[in-house]
């Protein structure tokens, strides 16, 4: 039984994610607006790497079923429909329709791990649907990795909380050792620290507090609801999108 946790994508190599059920988590914004998003209808998310990309992936998809979304500092890409807010991820905006996202550090964390068996989009939206998946996975002994997309390849608290609030889930407590890296490890300490209130870690980090400066707070509020977007979704093929989850595990609040 394997579970590492990596606090930045830009140390990983292909050898380490291969073949590794792959946990991505940008809890402010990316992976909480993905949850958002297909919770909502959306078809479909594609991350892309620049605004360059989604411009021309956008002119071959060219649909009125498309929209482009993303943010660089925090703020919408000029000319882009949407940001990176999960509150602009309405039904209304969203519903059939297949989006473009790029993003400063999460867009990039998926495509990192592309190598992997499956990666899955993480946050406190949909925590307890992918703690049920760690917990098939490490059950089968499929080694896991949480990979935080951090912020510009550094350690970012409010991944590393959600990463550690992922284990917990999966294991059912904070106690295991022997199966994590010592990421692992600190990410349970701050779990320890701040206790089951995601609030606190999450407008604590730097990513928390730029959001609040921009007038995004109501952000960091929705990104700290546990379970608000209950989806599980992977990334495959260079698409997010839905995987049907069982109606038993839907109900189950295991988190
Ligand atoms: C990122 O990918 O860096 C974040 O999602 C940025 C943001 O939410 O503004």
């Amino acid at each position: 039984m394997r579970v590492d946790v990596a606090f930045a994508p830009t140390a990983l190599t292909q050898t380490q994610v291969h073949g590794r059920v792959v946990f991505v988590i940008d809890i402010l914004r990316a992976t909480t607006a993905m949850c958002a998003a297909l919770s909502h209808g959306a078809r479909a998310v594609i991350p892309v790497s620049s605004t360059e990309e989604a411009l021309r992936l956008a002119q071959t998809i060219g649909s009125t079923d498309m929209l482009l979304a993303g943010e660089r500092n925090c703020v919408r890409i000029p000319g882009f429909h949407l940001g990176n807010s999960p509150l602009e991820m309405s039904e209304s905006a969203v519903r059939g329709k297949t989006i473009i996202l790029t993003t400063t550090n999460g867009t990039d964390a998926m495509l990192a791990c592309h190598a992997a068996v499956t990666v899955i989009p993480t946050a406190a939206a949909n925590l307890s649907l992918a703690a049920e998946r760690g917990r098939e996975a490490v059950e089968a002994e499929q080694p896991v990795l949480i990979v935080c997309a951090g912020r510009n390849g550094d350690f970012a608290l409010d991944d590393a909380y959600c990463a550690g609030r992922l284990i917990a889930a999966i294991f059912g407590s904070i106690k295991p050792r022997r199966e994590l890296n010592d990421a692992g490890l600190a990410s349970l300490d701050l779990v320890r620290r701040y206790g089951d209130r995601w609030e606190r870690p999450l407008l604590y980090s730097r990513s928390g507090r730029e959001l609040v400066r921009r007038g995004f707070r109501a952000d960091v509020k929705d990104a700290a609801r546990l379970d608000a977007y209950p989806v599980l979704a992977q990334f495959h093929e260079r698409r997010v999108t839905l995987v049907p989850v069982p109606f038993a595990a839907l109900r189950a609040g295991y988190a």
